[in-house]
């Protein structure tokens, strides 16, 4: 029979060779319990042979098992302390990977009415126009009676205003004009402005907004002739909504301008060729221009023997409908960024 040390020390290689193998913290513990714990190989055998021992031997024995015991819980002790650390190294790994693309934080998304407004005013800008603004909360003469509407002129009636409590003679503007008057008021000719904005009339349906977006232009100088404001605008249309889009005048009135049109674009739904839209005529109604009506140029003090110029003014609003091929203009102030998302920008 083998010696007690190579008993014991092949016990040892059995559990250094099962520790080695021990893949997590389960498998090492379980390791030490099969040769150091009280059920333990080396238990049962130190038992056995100190059973069978005679009295001189057994301090022998016990010393001998003991130093092995020891030397277990030894080894069992650092690859414990070493399997737990890996672990948690692993757990951090998984935790951060540093090789994962970086969370996408959600983007908002220009709306339709932006995208619409800026293109406008990009187009107007090659030409040579500059971007004017005026205050929402407008005063009654800006609004209304320097573009010749004086009170109870029954032009009033066509822009249903609102009235801003207990302050004489303040609106909510009801149209980009009064941006006219404060460019006139405050330089000199020539003028090209467009002023781009929002204005309030009370109104409610699929196709009016009680608060909807303008976009004003004025062009003053010596020798602006009407053939300009005609130039102007088919050369606008084309650039917005493509080859083919036209413009035509068609005789209308405007308090502030004289001669006053009513500007038309070739259906952008059938191309001119007549549509339910159109009603078969192959022209949509845009917005209003004419000439600036001398009287207007003497609220501001400029000279109307001198200078001359047109006018004109639509809905942003309508016009991103047309080209986007928007029904329902309430879908614009919904603020569903999923609307907004169709649009390219
Ligand atoms: N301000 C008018 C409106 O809101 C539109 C308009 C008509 C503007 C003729 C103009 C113009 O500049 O010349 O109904």
């Amino acid at each position: 029979m083998a010696s007690l040390s190579d008993q014991l020390l092949e016990l040892f290689t059995s559990f250094s060779s099962r520790l080695e193998a021990a893949a997590d913290e389960q498998a090492v513990r379980k390791a030490y319990a099969d040769f150091g714990g009280p059920q333990g190989q080396v238990r049962l055998k130190q038992r056995d042979l100190l059973k069978a021992a005679p009295n001189a031997e057994k301090k022998a024995i016990g010393q001998a098992t003991n130093e092995i015991l020891q030397k277990i819980e030894a080894a069992f002790a650092a690859r414990l302390g070493a399997t737990v650390e890996q672990a948690a190294r692993g757990d951090l790994e998984r935790t951060v990977d540093v090789t994962l693309p970086g969370r996408a934080r959600p983007l908002g998304h220009l709306h339709p009415i932006t995208i619409a407004r800026r293109e406008i005013e990009e187009i107007f800008a090659q030409l040579g126009f500059t971007v004017a603004v005026g205050p929402q909360v407008e005063s009654d003469f800006h609004n209304f009676e320097a573009l010749a509407m004086p009170k109870d002129h029954p032009a009033r009636d066509m822009q249903d205003t609102f009235y801003v409590a207990d302050v004489d003679d303040v609106v909510l503007r009801t149209h980009t004009s009064p941006v006219q008057i404060r460019t006139m008021l405050a330089q000199p000719p020539p003028v090209r402005i467009i002023a781009p904005g929002t204005v309030y009339r009370r109104d409610d349906d699929a196709t009016h907004s009680p608060m909807f977006n303008q976009v004003e232009g004025l062009c003053v100088d010596e020798g602006i002739t009407f053939a300009d404001l005609k130039g102007v605008l088919m050369h606008f249309a084309q650039r917005f909504f493509g080859a083919g889009i036209t413009a035509r005048l068609r005789p209308s009135f405007f308090p502030f301008t004289e001669p006053s049109a009513e500007i038309d674009f070739t259906c952008t739904f059938c191309r001119g060729s007549g549509c339910r839209t159109c009603k078969q005529t192959g022209w949509i109604e845009i917005g209003g221009s004419g000439m600036v009506d001398p009287e207007v140029f003497r609220h501001v003090g400029y000279d109307s023997e001198k200078y001359s110029g047109f006018a004109f003014g639509w809905g942003i609003d309508r016009m991103a409908m047309l080209k986007y091929g928007i029904d329902n203009i309430n879908q614009f102030f919904d603020g569903d960024v999923r609307f907004s998302r169709m649009f390219r920008s």
